[in-house]
């Protein structure tokens, strides 16, 4: 459709398209993941995985509004060894296979992580900020403990490692964890996860939407959007061209897209969207990044990450 250059680079690893799904919906199994390697979209983003397979929370787990989602789903996923006998199969697709590691505990990390340098995988994003397990804190909300897991997989293999962060809201938070990324080569970011231990209320029924933990959960989708952005923009001034970020949260359209990379992005996650519309909204957004971008002036996507200007 369009002449426009929609490819990027994430931690050096080259993606025809700077869209692709985020962790979460519609990429837990073999069926799903595969539709993603037939779709538009840039990477294959695998559900983030645990040691053993899970279920999942009680459902009603996944509610979406006009401007948000809530999930609290547990981390329903096949468990770690399953994915791993997938992986030769989806890169097969040749895009970039990101796994998507989410312990329960530090030896979970090590030991994901070791598997997952043995494999065919692209990158690996280690999940620190995952809301929804009872008893279990977001680990990056904990600068210790994100620096003893770092520590412990850092130097496991040579697959790129990033980090799958919560939103921060102050700018001491980013420093300290800018300051751990540097230390520990972290290769790229995608901020943000959905925002943990949100609570909507359902006034007919007089109870909250979902059931699991309360219902308290995650909350996605456009009301995020700023939040992320923010926290893009902050990560990409202080790490520079060094580290990738990502950007996630609330992308609807090319708009969306395109206010990422300014901000410093330099590929986009999708995942309330895709969750609601499926694997057409790839090519959708796609195409409409390419008509804002032309607007605008550029012939690649590249040359828009971080050319945000003061008022
Ligand atoms: C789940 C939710 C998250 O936000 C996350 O990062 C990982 C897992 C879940 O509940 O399955």
């Amino acid at each position: 459709m369009s002449t426009i250059d929609i490819g990027t680079k994430v931690a050096g690893v080259s993606f025809r398209s700077c869209l692709y799904n985020a962790s979460g919906p519609r990429c837990t199994t073999k069926e799903e993941l595969v539709g993603l390697g037939e779709s538009h979209s840039g990477a294959i983003m695998m559900k983030s995985c645990t040691i053993e397979p899970r279920e999942g929370n009680p459902k009603p787990r996944y509610a979406c509004f006009e401007h948000c989602s809530i999930q609290s789903m547990g981390l329903p996923n096949l468990g770690y060894e399953e994915y791993l006998k997938f992986v030769d199969e989806l890169a097969e697709f040749n895009k970039p296979v990101v796994a998507s590691i989410a312990g329960l505990s530090l030896n979970d990390y090590v030991t994901m992580t070791k598997a997952f340098q043995d494999s065919n995988v692209s990158l690996i994003e280690l999940n620190l900020s995952c809301p929804n397990i009872e008893g279990k804190p977001q680990v990056a909300y904990d600068i210790e403990q994100t620096e003893a897991t770092l520590s412990a997989v850092a130097e496991l293999g040579s697959i790129p490692l990033g980090l799958k962060l919560p939103p921060f809201y102050d700018r001491s938070f980013h420093e300290s964890m800018a300051e751990l990324v540097l230390k520990y080569n972290i290769r790229f970011l995608s901020c943000i996860n959905s925002i943990g231990n949100t609570l909507i209320i359902d006034a007919d029924k007089g109870t909250p939407a979902l059931r699991a933990k309360h219902g308290y959960g995650g909350l996605s989708g456009p009301c995020i959007k700023p939040i992320a952005l923010a926290n893009v923009r902050i990560f990409h001034e202080l790490l520079g061209d060094n580290v990738s970020i990502v950007g996630v949260g609330g992308v609807q359209t090319g708009t969306d897209v395109y206010e990422y990379l300014l901000a410093g992005a330099s590929a986009v996650q999708i995942g309330t969207m895709y969750e609601e519309e499926g694997v057409g909204c790839f090519e959708r957004i796609e195409n409409e990044l390419g008509t804002i971008l032309k607007e605008k002036g550029y012939t690649r996507a590249t040359d828009a990450v971080g050319a945000l200007k003061e008022q």
